[in-house]
């Protein structure tokens, strides 16, 4: 017998609006995300400045609403300096993090610029290993003074005569990493982030900060140094960052579709610690979160390990990604909208090349991987008010999770636009699953498309020769009053979009 899942909602109970900005991604200096990626002067698509077209095409159809720069590990040995000016006099160095020789040939002011070309926001982060307050301070006031001092007329003289108005900065990446350069205590890190912080915003009082959190929910020092590192940041940061990649390495697939679980024990951990902070505090502010890493990566784990040194634009973290990896992604997704009340932005670690849905060859074509169309559906259709769901589902135990329920969706309410949209996720790699939604609510609305992705082979994946996974349209529903029944097939995600209609 089919097995079955209910799901009810009320157009009240709502968890939040979505900030749009959880659609995020990052793009940092590493690999081939930036040279080869979105930067390519030499490419037959490329536009005047050097930014790929189809690349920009492609990420133009995401509605990516804000990117991260420059870095991820990277950032924590730049000089800001050293990537604007006169392009023949920025110089070569040896990129630390990722043993790598970076041109400085694209810095800051490239990256505004591309990112009005794709119309994102830009999420700037500043070097808290081996830099501090002045080099962030002199940074915030380079992009966002409007004139009349040395670094705003700095940007001027470099031909950008209006400020950047960059709002929103991380103050540093993955500070508790041994990995990283400069990597600090929570105590060192907590009272350097805030110091800066409060400099950045005598500079420029608008701008919001994120303070770094773990990097990863697997660190030792995971969640203490949250919790003594916003003793010190709790007044001046305003969103505390989250990090957090995924792999399936036993090829356990079923254990692997269930790490959603891990991830939200990850969220509401740090959410506690947060109101913790904030009771112990007396403070009135609520501390939001920043998933400002996410994705899956381990494909390219055994590649990386053989690449030489001092390259320059390495293919470096360049993971396949196949059916599995979209559900996994898919998942992921589900989980930030039901805590849309607490993640106001997050980032799809990263954009092109490096662990990446999209995908170019060096002076040739670019192509979308599997993870490309749950982030794009999330992103073009999950616009609105994350709305809360009483849900019953039929449940499995895998290795590391116990009580894994088959599905799980989340249901985003665009007023504005009368449409209701449904993202659901089976995760049973056996069975398919009859879900049952209560609309009570809708009335009048009709089901406008049914995509679903799903593919026997969960190892399938795409490449520059065609896409062996990707999303159909589908008719596997009744809609009878205001019951609406899917059949979500095993191991498939699907988008359920829903349409008020005039009668
Ligand atoms: O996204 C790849 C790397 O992952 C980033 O540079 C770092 O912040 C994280 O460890």
């Amino acid at each position: 017998m089919t097995k079955q899942a209910n799901v009810m909602l009320d157009k009240r109970a709502v968890i939040g609006e979505i900030d749009e900005r959880i659609y995020g991604s990052f793009i940092e200096h590493m690999g081939r995300a930036v040279y080869g990626g979105i930067f390519e002067p030499d490419h037959p698509e490329a536009d005047e400045q050097g930014f790929r077209r189809d690349v920009i095409s492609l990420i133009s159809d995401l509605q990516v609403p804000i990117i991260r720069y420059p870095g991820g590990n990277m950032v924590s040995a730049y000089n800001w300096e050293d990537g604007v000016g006169p392009k023949s006099e920025r110089p070569r160095r040896l990129e630390l993090a990722w043993q790598v020789i970076e041109t400085n040939q694209f810095g800051t002011n490239e990256f505004v610029d591309f990112a009005n070309k794709v119309g994102s926001e830009v999420m700037m982060a500043i070097n808290l290993g081996t830099r501090g307050i002045d080099a962030a301070r002199n940074l915030v006031e380079y992009c966002n003074h409007p004139a009349g001092s040395y670094w705003s007329d700095k940007r001027r003289e470099h031909g950008y005569e209006a400020a950047h108005n960059i709002k929103t900065w991380c103050l540093g990446n993955e500070m508790d990493g041994d990995w990283q350069i400069g990597q600090k205590t929570a105590v060192e890190y907590g009272r350097l982030a805030a110091e800066s912080g409060k400099a950045m915003k005598q500079v420029d009082p608008s701008i919001e900060l994120v303070t770094c959190g773990s990097s990863g929910s697997g660190m030792a020092t995971f969640p203490e140094w949250e919790a003594v590192t916003l003793e010190h940041t709790y007044e001046i940061a305003d969103y505390i960052s989250l990090h957090q990649y995924f792999g399936n390495r036993d090829n356990d697939s079923q254990n692997y579709l269930a790490s959603t679980m891990e991830l939200e024990h990850f969220i509401n951990t740090v959410t506690s610690v947060c109101d913790y902070l904030k009771a112990k505090k007396r403070s009135k502010k609520t501390m939001m979160l920043s998933f400002d890493e996410w994705n899956v990566w381990y494909h390219s784990n055994e590649d990386d390990k053989k690449l030489e040194r001092w390259q320059t634009a390495p293919p470096q973290l360049e993971d396949r990604y196949n059916m599995e990896d979209a559900l996994l992604v898919g998942g992921i997704l589900i989980t930030f909208l039901k805590h849309a009340d607490r993640i106001k932005m997050a980032c799809l670690a990263q954009l092109v090349n490096v662990i990446a849905p999209i995908v170019t060859e060096n002076g040739g074509g670019s192509w979308k991987q599997t993870i490309y169309y749950p982030y794009m559906h999330a992103s073009v259709y999950g616009r609105g008010t994350s709305l809360h769901t009483v849900a019953t589902s039929p449940k499995f135990d895998t290795k590391d999770f116990t009580d894994v329920p088959y599905t799980d969706s989340a249901v985003v309410y665009n007023e504005e636009q009368e449409e209701l949209t449904i993202f659901a996720l089976n995760r049973h790699l056996e069975e398919d699953v009859l879900t049952h939604y209560s609309l009570q609510d809708f009335e009048g609305y009709e089901v406008h498309e049914h995509l679903v992705m799903s593919n026997p082979d969960l190892k399938a994946a795409n490449s520059i020769n065609g896409e062996k996974v990707k999303p159909v349209k589908a008719s596997d529903y009744t809609f009878e009053g205001t019951t609406l029944q899917v059949k979500l097939a095993k191991a498939s995600w699907n988008v359920v979009r829903l349409r008020r209609v005039e009668k």
